[in-house]
């Protein structure tokens, strides 16, 4: 999917997409039409069909408008921002994709001049197209009739190339937006950017999408060091042996009941002078929770491959920096592992040491993600980051408290929560805050142990989990935890540029942003 820039009126082309907003009286309003599309435009608005709301299409085929057979008119709402464009983008993209349409123009000023920033407007456009044209098809044959042969091994079915389309179904290629003026420097890198966010957020989809058999530890970090390639970002991957010697007790206790190898991937990125201090993130590589021995209920149980999406969107977000050229320093820290029983597996009651020393009592072993990440942060918070953050899918209750659309945020630092809302606010993803306290602390408490990894009471689950993270970042570090666990993957089609069932690959853009404001 490319979006390119072009000055003038006419495209060659015989689609063309045009914008309309809903104004205060409830009416369709675009920028200035020809004689010809005018007309269109009324046909579309006849007995209220058309009124400019979000989601809206008309579709007009056979036509010869300014050259057009084929007009699409896309609403984008009351007061529209850049998120009205992703979500109108997605419209155009599924619109086209219907009609068979693959090479479109749109007319630059229904668009640009439809919010403050022309630049984001663009962004926005590119970013809405190229999240729509996501799927995960790796794994389902071919329409061509071609199956995959059952005994192929899955080491050989993972030479893939990532995110790859095997679709045979044609869809939208490239959208060219014809604007009044030449295209400014400033849309030109707004599309760039959003092509390096969209391509790296689909790359995150793309190893959460891919199940518990095909995205092992090993592979997740086979796959980071392939797509850090010729990027600038040195990816550093810890075998089993490093991990056990680097006194990572949280990794090595999850790990026990598994036969696959758990691996730590250390990725670190320059794009400032060697005396600055970099940002940190942490994200949860979980590539399959069953649980362990306080094994999970089977309903459902095949969503938990999802439970790398936090390492997922740790992995995009360094690959996203580096491709920018973004000029901070970062580290990322993905702990990997899944979570079995089994013969070796650790057990309720094991006490195990942390990288900082504590001990942890493990009273419930479906609580791993707060193990292996707090061996991660603790090494993360060495290295004395100006802040540490981490993504994890970490508790079914962040889904009770926010259900889908919302990403919860943990912090006690007043002054970070501030940023963080104001990147995720650019970014267009939606946080909340949540309470972070001492109580929390107190309820983490251990009876044989420094630490227990779930708390004696039965409520506030989520944030009893951040206290148990905060406990092995230490005071010294700002510290921030996301808890994307609702919010990871089936947003219920709550953002149309976002598959319905699948990795959503949230919280890379805020991360990003948050990256770069330091
Ligand atoms: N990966 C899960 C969290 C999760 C659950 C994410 C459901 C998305 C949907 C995590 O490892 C887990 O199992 N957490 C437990 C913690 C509990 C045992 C204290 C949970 O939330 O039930
Ligand atoms: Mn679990
Ligand atoms: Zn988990």
């Amino acid at each position: 999917m490319k979006v390119s820039l072009k000055k003038g009126t006419a495209s060659g082309l015989s689609t063309l997409v045009i914008f309309a907003a809903k104004d205060k009286n409830g009416n369709a309003l675009t920028s200035k039409l020809s004689p010809s599309l005018q007309n269109l435009f009324q046909m579309a608005q006849k007995d209220a069909s058309f009124v400019g709301a979000a989601k809206e299409s008309v579709f007009f085929r056979g036509q010869d408008a300014d050259g057009y057979t084929n007009v699409l008119f896309v609403g984008l709402g009351a007061a529209p921002n850049a998120e009205s464009i992703r979500v109108a983008a997605s419209v155009v993209f599924n619109s086209l994709k219907g009609h068979k349409v693959t090479t479109a123009a749109v007319l630059g000023d229904s668009l640009v001049k439809q919010i403050k920033d022309p630049a984001l407007a663009v962004q926005a456009l590119t970013e809405g197209l190229a999240l729509t044209d996501y799927e995960y098809t790796d794994l389902k044959s071919k329409p061509s009739g071609k199956t995959k042969s059952a005994d192929q091994a899955p080491a050989d079915k993972v030479t893939k190339v990532a995110g790859k389309k095997v679709t045979d179904k044609p869809k939208l290629e490239e959208i060219a937006v014809l604007l009044s003026a030449a295209p400014t420097a400033a849309q030109v890198n707004a599309v760039k950017r959003a092509e390096i966010l969209s391509e790296c957020q689909n790359f995150a989809r793309w190893l959460g999408d891919s199940p518990g058999n095909y995205m092992t530890p090993t592979i997740l970090a086979d796959e980071t060091v392939k797509a850090a390639k010729g990027t600038g970002l040195k990816v550093t991957v810890w075998d089993k042996a490093r991990i056990k010697k680097e006194r990572f007790g949280g990794l090595m206790a999850v790990n026990q009941g598994s036969t696959e190898e758990p691996r730590f991937i250390v990725m670190e990125y320059n794009g400032a002078g060697k005396s600055t201090r970099p940002v940190c993130f942490v994200g949860k590589g979980l590539t399959f929770d069953t649980g362990g021995i306080s094994i999970k209920p089977s309903a459902s149980m095949e969503e938990m491959k999802y439970d790398m999406c936090g390492g997922a969107a740790v992995i995009a977000t360094m690959l996203a920096l580096a491709k920018l050229k973004a000029k901070v320093n970062v580290i990322g820290l993905v702990p990997s592992t899944d979570n079995m029983p089994g013969p070796d597996a650790f057990k309720p009651g094991d006490v195990y040491f942390a990288r900082n020393g504590k001990s942890v009592e493990v009273f419930n072993t479906d609580a791993e993600g707060r193990l292996i990440l707090g061996d991660a942060l603790s090494y993360g918070a060495e290295m004395k980051p100006v802040a540490i953050f981490d993504a994890a899918t970490l508790t079914g209750a962040i889904l009770v408290a926010l259900g889908n659309t919302h990403t919860g945020v943990f912090t006690r630092d007043a002054k970070l929560m501030r940023r963080i809302q104001d990147a995720a606010e650019v970014a267009g993803e939606l946080v909340w805050p949540m309470p972070l306290t001492d109580f929390h602390v107190d309820d983490m408490k251990g009876t044989h142990a420094d630490l227990c990894n779930i708390s004696g009471g039965r409520n506030a689950g989520s944030s009893t989990a951040a206290a148990f993270l905060e406990e092995m970042v230490g005071r010294d570090v700002p510290f921030a935890h996301f808890d994307i666990a609702g919010t990871a993957w089936s947003v219920n089609g709550r953002f149309p540029y976002c598959p319905k069932k699948g990795a959503s690959g949230i919280i890379i853009r805020t991360f990003v942003e948050l990256a770069e404001s330091f």
